[in-house]
């Protein structure tokens, strides 16, 4: 029997889930997989995830719980170790100074997203994104009923984002800010006195400020900052945290939210809901994750480093890319606009369609995060794959 991918035309659906569209970063990398399972060899690009093994300390944990019979639901929001262990950790790095009743712990940071938005906005409220931005975060709020008013940064500025061009966004309807720093897709990341001045904006204001700091330990400038460090505007914004990618726990699927208790319980009453607990046995890996030794995130971030160096030198070395250099996540974001016009090429779509199908490297195309002249390229591999995807590259341009 053939998969069923769409619903039949009779199907009545709801609003609300035909204003969303699955994500654009899925439809690459199905559409690599196509080519592999044709039998040609893709240097992947695509993925979204360290290309680390988790570590061995939190597989264990994971085990022993398993071994333990920890196999029960457990308080919605996440066990009490789990929160204690949140909250530890970011006040440890990062001297915030968050409460029990200010954590709850998701199934992933999208889950977090998705409860945080959900209780927030509203139909007819206004969300600021600055462009470009991970592919969820418009989706989700469009799933909400508010309409996302996109803030262009300035790519020569390293897109960077400013309180004043935020505050020329505002209306009497913008009811939240949105920041991801460091950023996917970009890796652009924002000076701390750039996030405290937007903080202090949304403050100010009345306006909600959501940080997503997925990526804040693959920081890789000199000072590493959240915006649970500025207590004194705590009661506006919250922080969504996540363990896939500083812990190379993607699948494991655990995510946070710190905040203002009124927002966290909320948050917790959906998810009281819809999921219930995040996974008993993945809890106790995060315990030790976050209580344990801290090592694995400085060699991987350390690797990171050595990987983007690598990557955005190889791609300025390709006439017609331009490359910011990007400060954190995993993300290079080149420019590959001078290559419209040549070969029938007219998109960044049309680059990434071209670079899978005659260069067998899968990227993706830079229109599902907001921009026209960009690919993402996941430098979260091994150089052996880097070098092979930058000599692809090379040679597939030379040819246009
Ligand atoms: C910016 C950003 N936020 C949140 C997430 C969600 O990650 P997870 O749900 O695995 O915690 C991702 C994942 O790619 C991301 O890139």
């Amino acid at each position: 029997m053939s998969p069923v991918t769409e619903a039949p035309a009779a199907v009545k659906l709801t609003d609300r889930i035909n204003r969303i569209e699955p994500s654009a970063t899925m439809a690459a990398v199905a559409e690599a997989e196509k080519l592999r399972q044709q039998g040609i060899e893709v240097v992947d690009c695509t993925a979204g995830e360290p290309h680390f093994p988790t570590p061995e300390h939190i597989k264990e944990a994971a085990i022993a719980a398993i071994r333990a019979n920890f196999s029960r639901y457990t308080a919605v929001g996440g066990t009490l170790d789990l929160k204690d262990a949140i909250i530890k950790r970011h006040s440890t790095d990062f001297g915030s100074t968050y409460k029990r009743e200010e954590v709850c712990a998701s199934v992933g940071g999208k889950h977090a997203l998705f409860n945080v938005i959900s209780a927030l906005v509203d139909h007819g409220d206004e969300v600021i994104l600055p462009v470009p931005y991970w592919v969820s975060f418009k989706d989700i709020v469009n799933y909400a009923g508010g309409t996302c008013v996109l803030l262009h940064a300035d790519e020569e500025q390293s897109f960077r984002v400013t309180a004043q061009m935020v505050e020329r966004l505002i209306t009497p309807r913008t009811k939240l800010i949105i920041l991801n720093s460091p950023s996917n897709p970009s890796g652009a990341v924002m000076s701390p006195a750039d996030m405290t001045e937007v903080v202090r904006l949304g403050y100010e204001r009345g306006i909600w400020v959501i940080s997503d700091e997925c990526y804040v330990y693959l920081n890789y400038t000199e000072r590493n900052f959240s915006a649970g460090s500025l207590n004194e505007y705590r009661d506006r914004f919250l922080v969504v945290g996540s363990l896939s990618k500083t812990y190379a726990m993607t699948g494991w699927r655990l995510g946070y939210t710190l905040g203002p208790s009124a927002v966290v319980s909320a948050v917790q009453k959906l998810q009281s809901q819809s999921t219930s607990n995040p996974t008993s046995i993945v809890q106790k890996a995060a315990v030790a994750a976050l209580n344990g030794s801290q090592q694995c995130v400085a060699e991987m971030r350390g690797e990171y480093i050595r990987l983007r160096d690598h990557i955005v030198v190889g791609l300025c070395a390709i006439p017609g890319i331009r490359c910011t250099m990007p400060e954190g996540a995993f993300y290079a974001y080149p420019n590959v606009s001078a290559l419209f016009g040549k070969g029938g090429l007219r998109s960044a779509a049309d680059v990434a369609h071209g670079l899978l199908h005659k260069a067998h490297v899968a990227t993706v195309a830079s229109e599902g995060f907001g921009t026209t002249e960009h690919v993402r390229i996941s430098y979260a591999t091994s150089m052996e794959s880097l070098n092979k995807a930058l000599e692809r590259i090379r040679k597939y341009v030379q040819t246009l």
